[in-house]
C-alpha cells in the first residue's frame, strides 16, 4: 500500500481516486473547497489550494508520501511536476516541461521552434505592446486567450481592433500570471483526441466530436469518435511523439484539442492529464480499458506491460453537460423519455434548489450515451439539443 496525494477531490477526479482505492492504496486528497463529490471516497482530506506548489510541496512532505497525482487541472498538472521533481517521485513530467506544455505562450514558443502544426500566434506580457499589435498588426479574425486558465476562462474571439482591446483587456485581466496569446482564428471544426504514451510512443487513441451550444469557448458535448480520426491520427500522433522524443516525456495520458480545417488537424492546446466531465467514463467505453486505472499507474511509477495492445474504438458513445440558460435557483432537469433511453450512466450535481451563479460556466451534471450508429448519435445529441430542460424557478 502506498501513500498517494491527488490534488483534488472534484467529480473530474472521482474515477482516478476510484481507481487508486481499487489498487489497494491510502489516498489523502486535497482541494480549495470542502464538500466536492470526491471527498467521501478519499481516506483523509486536507484542504488547500491546489495551485499553490509551495504549498502542495509542504503538505508532500509533511505527509510523507510515495506518490502524487495531478487533477483535471493545468494548475495541478505544474504543481504535481513540481513536487513530484523536489521529491524525486515517479510518473511526472519535469517542471519545466508541465510549464512548456501547459502555459499557453511557452508552448507557441516551442512549437514555432519545433514546426509543429498549430495556429500562429504572438505573446505580450506588456498590456501596452499587444493593444498596439492590435491597432498596427493584426490580422482578423483573432483568438485571444490568458496563457494560464482552463474552460475558455478570458478567452475571446475579435473581429476587428475595438474587440481586440476589449478581448486583451479581460484576458490581461484574469490571467494569474499576466500573459496572454493571439492567435489566428482557426475556421471550422472542434475535436480532441487523448493519447497514452508509454516509452515516448502513443499506446491508445481516443477521438471525439466537440460541441459548444451555450459558451462558445467552453465545451459541453462530446461524441466519440471524431469524425475524422483516421485523417487525424496518423498525423496527430506524430505531432504527439515528436513533442515526446524532444521534451522525453514520461508516460501516460497526452491530450489534444485541434480544429480541423482543409483537412489540416491544427493543434489547439496540449494537456498531460485526465479529462474534465468524467471523459474517462466514455473513453474507456469505446476503447474497452480503463483510461483512469492506466493513468493512476503512470503516476505511482508502476508497469505498463499489461496496458492493453492495439486497441480500437468501438460504437459510438457521447457525453453532455447540464448547464442552464440563466442565472438563478433550479427548480428540474427535464430529460425525455425517448433520449433517456440512450443514457448509460450519469453524474449529477444537480439538486432541487440549488443555485447558478454563473451560467455560461457551471454543470449541474453530466449525462454519458451509448447509440448504434453515428446518425442516431447526431440526431439525438445535436438536432434534439434543445429537448433537454433545465427549469428555473
Ligand atoms: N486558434 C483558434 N481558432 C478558433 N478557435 C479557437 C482557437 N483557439 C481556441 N479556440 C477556441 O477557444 C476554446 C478555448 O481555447 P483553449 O486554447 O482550448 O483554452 P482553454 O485552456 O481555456 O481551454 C477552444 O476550445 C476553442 O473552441
Ligand atoms: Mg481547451
Amino acid at each position: 500500500m502506498k501513500k498517494v496525494l491527488i490534488l483534488n477531490v472534484s467529480h473530474s477526479e472521482v474515477l482516478l481516486i476510484k481507481a487508486l482505492k481499487e489498487m489497494g492504496h491510502y489516498v489523502i486528497g486535497t482541494g480549495g473547497l470542502t464538500g466536492q463529490p470526491g471527498e467521501k471516497f478519499v481516506d483523509t482530506f486536507i484542504q488547500a489550494d491546489y495551485s499553490d506548489k509551495e504549498k502542495m510541496l509542504k503538505l508532500a512532505v509533511d505527509n510523507n508520501i510515495d506518490a502524487i497525482c495531478a487533477n483535471c487541472n493545468d494548475f495541478g498538472v505544474i504543481s504535481a511536476a513540481y513536487v513530484a521533481e523536489k521529491l524525486g517521485l515517479p510518473g511526472h513530467d519535469t517542471y519545466e516541461n508541465a510549464l512548456t506544455l501547459h502555459h499557453k505562450d511557452k508552448f507557441k514558443v516551442f512549437a514555432q521552434k519545433h514546426n509543429l502544426c498549430t495556429p500562429k500566434a504572438v505573446w505580450f506580457e506588456d498590456i501596452k505592446k499587444a493593444k498596439q499589435w492590435a491597432e498596427t498588426s493584426a490580422n482578423f479574425p483573432v483568438i485571444v486567450k490568458p496563457v494560464d486558465l482552463t474552460g475558455g476562462k478570458g478567452v475571446s474571439r475579435a473581429d476587428n481592433t475595438p474587440e481586440a482591446i476589449a478581448a486583451i483587456e479581460s484576458a490581461f485581466k484574469i490571467s494569474r500570471i499576466k500573459h496572454i496569446v493571439i492567435e489566428d482564428f482557426i475556421d471550422g471544426t472542434q475535436h480532441a483526441m487523448c493519447t497514452f504514451l508509454i516509452n515516448k510512443k502513443v499506446a491508445a487513441v481516443c477521438s471525439n466530436n466537440e460541441y459548444s451550444f451555450k459558451n462558445p469557448f467552453k465545451v459541453e458535448i462530446d461524441t466519440y469518435p471524431s469524425d475524422n480520426e483516421d485523417i487525424a491520427r496518423d498525423f496527430l500522433v506524430g505531432q504527439i511523439e515528436k513533442i515526446a522524443e524532444i521534451l522525453n516525456l514520461k508516460d501516460g495520458i497526452f491530450h489534444v484539442q485541434y480544429r480541423m480545417k482543409n483537412s489540416t488537424p491544427y493543434i489547439i492546446e496540449p494537456m498531460r492529464r485526465v479529462l474534465g466531465n468524467l471523459y474517462g467514463i466514455t473513453s474507456s467505453k469505446l476503447n474497452g480499458f480503463n483510461w483512469d486505472y492506466f493513468q493512476a499507474k503512470a503516476y505511482l511509477g508502476e508497469s505498463l506491460d499489461d496496458f492493453p495492445k492495439n486497441t480500437k474504438s468501438n460504437g459510438f458513445v457521447a457525453h453532455r453537460s447540464i448547464m442552464s440558460k440563466k442565472n438563478g435557483i433550479v427548480e428540474n432537469i427535464l430529460i425525455p423519455k425517448e433520449i433517456e433511453k440512450y443514457v448509460f450512466d450519469r453524474f449529477m450535481m444537480y439538486h432541487s434548489g440549488i443555485e447558478i451563479h454563473n451560467y455560461m460556466n457551471d454543470n449541474l451534471g453530466v449525462l454519458f450515451f451509448k447509440f448504434s450508429s453515428r446518425e442516431e448519435m447526431n440526431h439525438i445529441m445535436l438536432d434534439q439539443y434543445d429537448d433537454i430542460q433545465v427549469i428555473m424557478k
